[in-house]
């Protein structure tokens, strides 16, 4: 191990002034954060070019010393944008690699670049800049799934299908209904994004390390330069906190559940046993040695994906709940959690738009198994108060004995002769056969919200024009 008299590593050229020596091996690789910062570099870069502009704006740096700044890092960002850019670990993190390819491009003027702020408010602003374009992109993404659903609600508003509970069979819905329940469920993941985007909407930069600074820096200047609303109003908190990533995180939970779900239901759909929908070989893997097999992997890997982005949003929260303000290096271990459950959710989400635009819906299927299970008792009951004037609880028994009788018979409800019905009731006429079809049981149900036709016409209509 590293002692002073042998040591012959050279110190940190950051801040060498107070080190004698380098960080021993295994301090460089548990510190070093570049190997997945560097993801950082526009947002570094253009926070720089704002400082740096207010910097001479506010005759704190000379506009030449500024000149040279900005071109410089715009040269840097051509070099990392077309991989010629060499990161170094010894460098730390992607602020110091930028910073000292920056000396190495201008010389001494690089050296006034870090006035009146810190790599605290720097990576806070970094991290903010990448976050608020992540949900901005998530927004977009989500108002993609959503018209695909609108489209396919439209398609099959009037196909009838089961609907569940306990996965079982329960009422006769319209499948144009379910997907409505998806659009909802997105719309309501949306708004939740755009509601993030205007909490992190304030500009780090200029918090310093914790304490501000007494340079007469402008911070509104940066924040408008940077797209922000605001600056942030206290600067301990802009170091301390990261609860716009641990948003984002929770964002990508929920949406993610979500779209766990749908994948859930498009797995027991396509099966044959279920048979509803069919996924094209666009979204299916066969199998290696069962010729018959198509899998649908894509909706698993959806359904797995938000395993993960739950585990990121649970290191985060961990990460982050016992630290004291202001920073702490643990903080360092945010980015990671989040650039991985970024990447999961915008995979998810694009392979469940595509899933929706791609799966073929077998109507015929779906009316079959909407009509099993005496899935029309409760209109039948319905019936019985309506026209016989039952109480709903006498309804409700009489229909029993109905589906006993049918069940008996091994037949469905509309099958049971009038005969059979009237023994069990004898107020039962005719008439009762018009509500024991699937389509009569969804176009009755024209509650708002309900799954009737018309009304599912309703809250497509209501979706497209927010759309
Ligand atoms: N790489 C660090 C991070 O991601 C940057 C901030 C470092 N600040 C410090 N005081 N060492 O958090």
């Amino acid at each position: 191990m590293a002692d002073d008299t042998t040591d012959t590593k050279s110190s940190n050229q950051m801040w060498g002034g107070r080190f004698a020596s380098g960080p021993d091996a295994i301090m460089e690789e548990i510190n070093a954060s570049i190997g997945f910062d560097k993801k950082l570099f526009a947002q570094d870069i253009r926070g720089s070019i704002a400082h740096a502009t207010m910097l001479a704006h506010q005759g704190i740096i000379s506009a030449e010393d500024k000149d040279k700044i900005v071109h410089g890092l715009n040269t840097i960002l051509s070099e990392i944008e077309s991989g010629n850019f060499e990161f170094s670990r010894q460098l730390e993190d992607i602020h110091m690699n930028v910073e000292a390819r920056l000396a190495t491009l201008i010389g001494p003027a690089a050296g006034r670049l870090h006035t009146a702020r810190s790599r605290n408010d720097q990576v806070a602003l970094d991290f903010r800049l990448w976050v608020k374009e992540e949900l901005q992109k998530t927004e977009q993404m989500l108002t993609g799934l959503i018209a695909a659903f609108l489209d396919r609600a439209e398609e099959h508003a009037e196909s009838v299908m089961p609907g569940f509970t306990h996965l079982q069979t329960a009422q006769p819905v319209t499948f144009g209904h379910h997907c409505m329940a998806y659009v909802e469920m997105f719309g309501r993941d949306r708004s939740r994004v755009r509601h993030a985007i205007e909490h992190l909407d304030e500009s780090p930069i200029g918090a310093a390390a914790l304490a501000g600074t007494g340079y007469p820096i402008d911070r509104h200047m940066t924040a408008k330069a940077l797209g922000f609303r605001e600056p942030t109003r206290n600067s301990i908190d802009t170091v301390s906190d990261r609860d716009f990533a641990i948003e984002f995180l929770s964002i990508a939970a929920i949406a993610g559940m979500h779209l766990s779900r749908l994948a859930e239901e498009i797995v027991i759909w396509s099966t044959p046993q279920f048979g509803f929908v069919r996924l094209s070989d666009a979204f299916s893997t066969g199998s290696s040695i069962m010729p018959q097999k198509k899998n649908p992997d894509a909706a698993e890997l959806v359904r797995a994906k938000t395993g993960r982005i739950n585990g990121s949003l649970v290191a985060l929260l961990t990460i982050m709940k016992g630290l004291p303000l202001a920073y702490s290096k643990d903080m360092q271990e945010d980015k990671e959690q989040v650039f991985d459950a970024a990447e999961s959710l915008e995979l998810a989400i694009a392979a469940m738009t595509g899933m929706v635009r791609d799966m073929t819906v077998n109507t015929a299927r779906m009316k079959a198994a909407a009509g099993s299970g005496y899935s029309t008792a409760t209109d039948l009951a319905d019936w019985l108060v309506r026209e016989a004037g039952l109480p709903f609880r006498d309804a409700h028994h009489v229909t029993g004995r109905a589906v006993a009788l049918a069940e008996s018979k091994g037949c469905d409800l509309a099958e049971l002769p009038l005969s059979g019905l009237q023994a069990i009731h004898p107020d039962i006429t005719d008439k009762v056969y018009d509500v024991l079809t699937v389509e009569a049981s969804v176009a009755s149900r024209k509650s708002f919200g309900g799954t009737a036709p018309s009304e599912v016409r309703n809250q497509i209509a209501f979706w497209r024009a927010r759309n």
